[in-house]
């Protein structure tokens, strides 16, 4: 079997390298050498060039190189073999550093001190709500989302999610489908966005949305932290939402264009937080680790995990 490291952006070669470690029989080639299309078996992907797929006969997987997979959607020739994506605790523990990071960071106004501290301020101010005052809600309780969920919980926040299919998970209060949607954004002051990019979440983020969240709560205004999809937020009617105090401060990893243009006022916005798509990144060490994993399962005619279902885009 080849395995071809198929990436539109950033270095192959770390990856490379990984997997002829974990993989020594086996070739490992990248797109761009020179190798025979019917030797190939396997792709692990990340934003390949649509249509670099679509010439291998002997094609059996492929292999999302993080957790998304809308990336491969985009690829209209995208051969139909079947598709598995990272599930690793390496990735869940980075997401949950990062919300959790920035959860605490919005209830704590770390934003308002440092602006104070620039100015010298020192304000005398007992206002500081505790965790178990704070209601965060995530939206997509799948594995990141669950994961970021229960532990927000166990820091002492009020935790509630949602996700298309009902849940229940302990200490956790679980909303689902249109039907929950209302009564998840209500009881939220820190919406956590954890969703896959599909044609039914495009766009979810949007000034309605924002509308209806809580206003009743001990932080100033309901806050903001996508680390799901750039393209689930509307980001005119997210800076319109800044501006007229609907939302009170967004934390924001992904963009509907990456890298975001120098252009976007999101950037110089006060009251956003803005990192370059890095919540959570997919270390070659680790990650291979799992899809060699994959590949050994299929070698051994063992069922592939984490399939994604094309049907559901997630
Ligand atoms: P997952 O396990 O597939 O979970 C997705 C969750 O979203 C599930 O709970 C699912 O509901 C829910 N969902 C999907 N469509 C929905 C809809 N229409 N309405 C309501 N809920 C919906 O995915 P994951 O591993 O947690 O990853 C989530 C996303 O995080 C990825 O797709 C990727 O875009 C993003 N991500 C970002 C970074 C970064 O660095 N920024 C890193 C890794 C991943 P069900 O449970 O009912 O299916
Ligand atoms: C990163 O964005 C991922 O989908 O793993």
């Amino acid at each position: 079997m080849t395995l071809l490291v198929a990436l539109g952006s950033g270095d192959p070669d770390p990856w490379v390298k990984q997997f002829r470690a974990l993989l020594p029989d086996r070739p490992i080639v990248k797109l761009g050498d020179s190798y025979d299309p019917a030797s190939i078996e396997f792709a692990m992907t990340w934003y390949h060039p649509p249509g670099s797929l679509a010439h291998y006969p002997h094609l059996k997987a492929v292999f999302s190189m993080g957790a998304g997979v809308d990336h491969l959607f985009r690829d209209t020739e995208l051969p139909d073999v079947a598709i598995a994506r990272v599930v690793d605790p390496d990735l869940t523990n980075r997401m949950s550093e990062y919300v959790i990071l920035h959860a605490l960071s919005i209830m704590r106004q770390t934003r308002r001190y440092r602006e104070q501290q620039n100015h010298l301020q020192w304000i005398d101010d007992d206002w500081q709500p505790a965790a178990s005052e704070v209601r965060v809600g995530v939206m997509g309780l799948g594995v990141l989302g669950s994961d970021a969920a229960q532990k927000l919980k166990h820091i002492g926040f009020k935790v509630a999610g949602w996700s298309r299919s009902p849940k229940s998970i302990d200490g956790i209060q679980c909303f689902s489908g249109d039907a929950g949607l209302s009564s998840f954004l209500a009881r939220t002051d820190i919406l956590v966005v954890l969703l896959p990019l599909t044609d039914e979440t495009r766009g979810i983020i949007n000034r309605k949305l924002l509308k209806g969240l809580a206003r009743d709560g001990r932080v100033a205004a309901p806050s903001l932290i996508n680390a799901g999809r750039g393209n689930l937020q509307i980001e005119t009617e997210l800076l319109e939402c800044l501006d007229d105090d609907t939302l009170h401060e967004a934390v924001l990893d992904v963009f509907q264009t990456e890298p975001l243009p120098e252009t976007s006022p999101l950037w110089t916005h006060p009251r956003v937080t803005i990192t370059p798509h890095n919540a959570s990144v997919s270390d070659p060490v680790a990650i291979a680790n799992a899809i060699a994993a994959q590949i050994k399962r299929v070698e051994k005619s063992e069922p592939l995990l984490n399939t994604v279902s094309r049907a559901k885009g997630y």
